[in-house]
């Protein structure tokens, strides 16, 4: 078993070697600078782990790990235009270094990088990995429209958002997983079960993006605080504040709804409702039951118990992540 630390080791060794050197620099400058952020790389860790559940050799699953994550930074330009998010990862985004046309052609520069590297699965697995690459990439470009299209509506349903966190996030996780899984032939049932434990889990990491995206720390978040309540993301919180909330603060929530004048002010009293219905708490129950959730899908693998060690340990080092 190869211990978390030496994972993301080897991890950072390999997008370290990544070259983007082709001209011109103006494309491809971008791309080194989002990828040297770091980051977790939790992605490429879960494709290693899983893989790691049944075979040693994990360099053979590198090239995969690394599409993936490629892929995921990918999807961090467009998504920082399209959440107007001046901040990741504690520096500048790439619209807001360089402008949102750079933005859009470096982020599509790394989503042709991921297939690339996806393409040098070995002649054997190079199906599967394309098919369930490509499957996870559609349904993600559908959760991120309806991300979007949910910051106008006032109607969206707890079912609604989890549908939508589902595909903007959960199916990569999902996706990282059973790509070990599928490159380490593991048996199709488990394949299964680990899919089912990165949806679980995915989505408890989205509600925790969620809450952190209010309570964080600014100092080790890396993104700016209150970037959600701005752009009137029908987040859980958001969705059980309207819920829950009496005739005077649903008055208060209702009037900060599409607007974008004082920020600061606008953040302090969604923030306070948030508060006063003790919805923080209300977030973590539901992040629990998912973890739980999460942890039925691993304990189902046919395989000795020890060889879950790591993902356990890393599946309890992200819910309590800071950044
Ligand atoms: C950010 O993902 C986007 C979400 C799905 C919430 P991460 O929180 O994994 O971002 P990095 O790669 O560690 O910066
Ligand atoms: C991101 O959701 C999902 C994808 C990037 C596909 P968020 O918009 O919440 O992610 P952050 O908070 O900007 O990292
Ligand atoms: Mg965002
Ligand atoms: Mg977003
Ligand atoms: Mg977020």
């Amino acid at each position: 078993m190869v211990a978390f630390e030496e994972i993301i080791r080897q991890i950072e060794q390999s997008v370290r070697s990544l070259v983007f050197n082709d001209p011109p620099r103006s494309l491809f400058e971008p791309v080194t600078y989002t990828l040297s952020l770091g980051g977790k790389r939790i992605r490429p860790a879960l494709t290693l782990m899983a893989y790691n559940i049944y075979k040693e050799d994990i360099a053979s699953a590198m090239d995969v790990a690394l599409g993936l994550e490629v892929f995921h930074n990918f999807t961090l330009l467009h998504d920082d235009l399209m959440d107007e998010a001046d901040v990741r990862r504690g520096r500048p985004t790439v619209h807001k270094a360089w402008n949102a046309n750079t933005a859009i052609l470096s982020g599509d520069a790394m989503l042709i990088a991921s297939y690339r590297l996806m393409a040098k699965a070995d002649k054997e697995h190079l199906k599967p990995v394309l098919d369930l690459f490509t499957q996870t990439a559609l349904g993600i470009c559908g959760g991120q429209q309806y991300d979007m299209e949910f910051e106008t509506r006032s109607d969206v349903s707890e079912e609604e958002y989890i549908e939508m966190i589902r595909l903007k996030t959960a199916v990569l996780l999902a996706c990282a997983l059973k790509m070990g899984a599928i490159l380490a032939d593991a048996p199709e049932e488990d394949a299964e079960h680990l899919y089912q434990f990165g949806i679980a889990i995915g989505l408890a990491f989205q509600l925790q993006d969620d809450l952190l995206d209010v309570y964080g720390d600014p100092k080790t978040f890396g993104k700016n605080i209150g970037g959600d309540i701005l752009c009137d993301k029908k987040t859980f919180l958001l969705i059980n504040a309207f819920k829950r909330s009496d005739a005077r603060q649903k008055e208060v929530l209702e009037r900060w709804m599409g607007t974008s004048a004082n920020p600061q002010e606008k953040i302090a009293a969604v923030t306070r409702i948030y508060d006063q219905l003790q919805l923080k708490r209300l977030s973590e129950e539901k992040i629990e039951a998912y973890f739980a959730e999460a942890m039925s899908h691993l304990e189902a693998l046919k395989v000795e118990k020890g060889k879950l060690e790591v993902l356990k340990e890393v599946s309890h080092l992200l819910m309590n992540r800071k950044s």
